[in-house]
């Protein structure tokens, strides 16, 4: 049986109870903890930084899946690790140099991961998966939680997946982030995707752990059909 690794992102949480909000989604069985570092400049808004991170860190022994919208990422890179990321995904559009970015991502002691906008060709991504521990497709805009999932970003998810198995990545976490929740996770799964994140809908929901494995299920029912 394959895995569905579920990532709940941090940016749909009460952020007055953050430190029980994730005790809650740690409890309803995620995998990973999506946090979501914006900095106003590469997208239209600001959510958290590394205080934040570092506070979470102390409450929690999760695997923090860091993903910066941020112009120059390289910058922050030490900064994150300090605060206690296990993994950091930047955008390439964002960074004059990504070879670099993964470098020192790396030489951190943390898990490097890539991402692209939803109008940046999945083509400038694929070089780089040889170097990658995670390729993340966005199925929204960055910048906000609670938008609609673009269904047409599969085929970078698939087009992803063939490429991971040309070269032989067999480890390679295929991340999905944006309007994922029950009804679109098995386009997800069906395209190559091993790994969700869900926002909206899990946070804002009743019961936690019943979105988290409905996701999961969905997804998985579509790989294994
Ligand atoms: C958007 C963020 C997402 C966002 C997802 O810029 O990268 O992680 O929180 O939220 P939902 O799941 O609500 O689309
Ligand atoms: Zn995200």
């Amino acid at each position: 049986m394959k895995k569905m690794l579920i990532s709940p992102s941090l940016l749909a949480a009460d952020f007055a109870r953050l430190g029980e909000e994730l005790a809650a989604v740690e409890a309803a069985g995620a995998d990973m903890l999506h946090l979501d570092v914006m900095d106003g400049v590469f997208v239209p808004n600001i959510s958290f930084g590394m205080p934040v991170i570092a506070s979470l860190r102390k409450a929690s022994g999760m695997f923090f899946d860091v993903h910066i919208m941020i112009t120059d990422p390289i910058r922050y890179i030490d900064g994150l690790a300090k605060a206690g990321a296990d993994g950091v995904t930047f955008h390439l559009e964002a960074a004059p140099d990504t070879g670099a970015v993964i470098d020192r991502i790396r030489a951190r002691g943390m898990k490097a991961g890539l991402t692209l906008r939803p109008g940046t060709p999945v083509e400038e991504l694929l070089p780089w998966l040889p170097r990658l521990d995670l390729a993340l497709v966005m199925t929204v805009e960055p910048g906000f939680g609670g938008q609609s999932f673009l269904p047409e970003m599969m085929e970078k998810v698939s087009a992803i997946r063939r490429e991971a198995e040309r070269l032989g990545c067999p480890r390679l976490i295929i991340q999905v982030d944006g309007g994922v929740g029950r009804d679109t996770a098995a386009a997800c799964g069906a395209a190559g995707a091993n790994c969700l994140v869900a926002g909206s809908a899990i946070f804002g929901k009743k019961d936690y752990a019943a979105e988290t494995e409905a996701i999961r299920a969905a997804a998985l029912a579509a790989i294994h059909k």
